[in-house]
């Protein structure tokens, strides 16, 4: 089954949207930051699943440069939940092979979660294992905004010829610019939408909507929507070889 999605067209890049851990608490009679909690503790299982699925890069959506609107408490709540992580699980990732990365706009975290996030980088910048990359105040229009306020700036002191300017110019100005493009991009809890994720990135990749909500999000439901994406046929505007 899922293992055996192990195959040369396994996704090398899964982007997820880890959505549905208030719903979750909240069906359970508890408060939402339960859920954010228990989400988080599925994050290593999925991270540790990787290898065996044939997945080099995952990239997962932690806080939205939207998420600024909820409740103080959920906010701060999520804030002190992302430095308990990073300062809980540093050594594993570290020891587990896994390079850790950082996308979003740094500038409006809290410093001592800013200096936790540059320490934990380059505390695993030599691992290659697995790739694991989380958004953090990340919003795919404000990530090509300030892509675009950079290449314009080094347009105006000279450094970029306008003429020459394309896709791929702007693609190395974006926060994801070491990465590959996702090849699929799963969201949890029953929402078909995209929530301003990875938006320049995803043009051609696959989604998966599933029911599931984050916290109940397994290793054996992740192999299963591998395997479901194994059996796609991808064209790219052309046509079925
Ligand atoms: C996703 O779960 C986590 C974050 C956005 C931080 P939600 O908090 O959005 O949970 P629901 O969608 O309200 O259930
Ligand atoms: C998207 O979920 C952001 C994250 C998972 C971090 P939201 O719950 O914020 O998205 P909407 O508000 O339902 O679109
Ligand atoms: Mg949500």
């Amino acid at each position: 089954m899922a293992l055996d999605s192990h195959a040369k067209n396994a996704p090398e890049h899964v982007a997820i949207i880890m959505d549905g851990n208030g719903r979750w608490a909240q069906s359970r009679g508890k408060p939402r930051l339960f859920g954010h909690h228990a989400g988080a503790r599925r994050v290593r299982e999925v991270v540790e699943a990787c290898p065996d699925l044939g997945v080099k890069y995952l990239t997962i959506f932690a806080f939205s440069t939207e998420n600024w609107k909820r409740t103080q408490v959920e906010v701060a709540g999520l804030m002190s939940l992302f430095r308990r992580y990073i300062t809980k699980e540093a050594r594993a990732l570290k020891d587990e092979g896994v390079r850790v990365r950082f996308i979003g706009d740094r500038v409006r975290l809290d410093h001592k979660l800013q200096t936790l996030m540059d320490e934990l980088e380059q505390l695993t910048e030599h691992n290659d294992r697995v790739h694991l990359t989380i958004a953090l105040n990340y919003g795919g229009r404000d990530e090509v905004a300030r892509a675009t306020k950079r290449l314009a700036q080094d347009v105006a002191a000279g450094k970029v010829d306008p003429e020459t300017v394309d896709g791929e110019t702007l693609a190395r100005y974006l926060d994801t610019h070491v990465l590959p493009d996702p090849d699929l991009v799963i969201r949890t809890s029953g929402e078909a939408r995209i929530s301003n994720f990875l938006l320049w990135q995803s043009a051609y990749a696959e989604y998966e909507f599933i029911d599931t909500m984050w916290p109940d999000f397994s290793a054996e439901v992740f192999g299963n929507v591998i395997a479901g994406y194994c059996k796609r046929d991808r064209r790219y505007g052309g046509v079925r070889a």
